[in-house]
């Protein structure tokens, strides 16, 4: 299923600043509704397998819950350690009101709510 996009959640269902995590195609999908749209990722911590969404979104700023290494929210790149590697990224769509996700793919942010 990489490259499709499937439904995910009612946009309506993330609030603007909040985070949540999906199951789609057998993986564990973390969704971030920041101020530049809503993004994806695989929901796993690059250092140690921590879960994401058991950490905070401040902002762009995505806080792992285990020992506090930080993201950007927006592309997943490694704002502070002890991680190293990005989070895994996915492609992020809104049609009629639903995020759709698109595995193993990325794309800018989408730019309107
Ligand atoms: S598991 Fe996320 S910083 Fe260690």
């Amino acid at each position: 299923m990489s490259g499709e996009y499937v439904a995910a959640l009612p946009l309506r269902e993330l609030a603007p600043g909040s985070m949540c995590a999906v199951g789609i195609g057998g993986r564990d999908v973390l969704l971030c509704h920041i101020k530049e749209g809503v993004t994806a990722f695989d929901n796993v911590c690059s250092h140690a397998q921590a879960r994401m969404s058991e950490g905070r979104l401040r902002g762009t700023r995505l806080i792992c819950p285990l020992h506090g290494a930080s993201f950007d929210a927006r592309d997943g790149r490694v704002l502070a350690p002890p991680a190293t590697a990005s989070l895994c990224r996915h492609a992020v769509r809104i049609t009629d009101g639903v995020i759709e996700i698109a595995l193993g793919a990325t794309t800018p942010v989408h730019p309107g709510m």
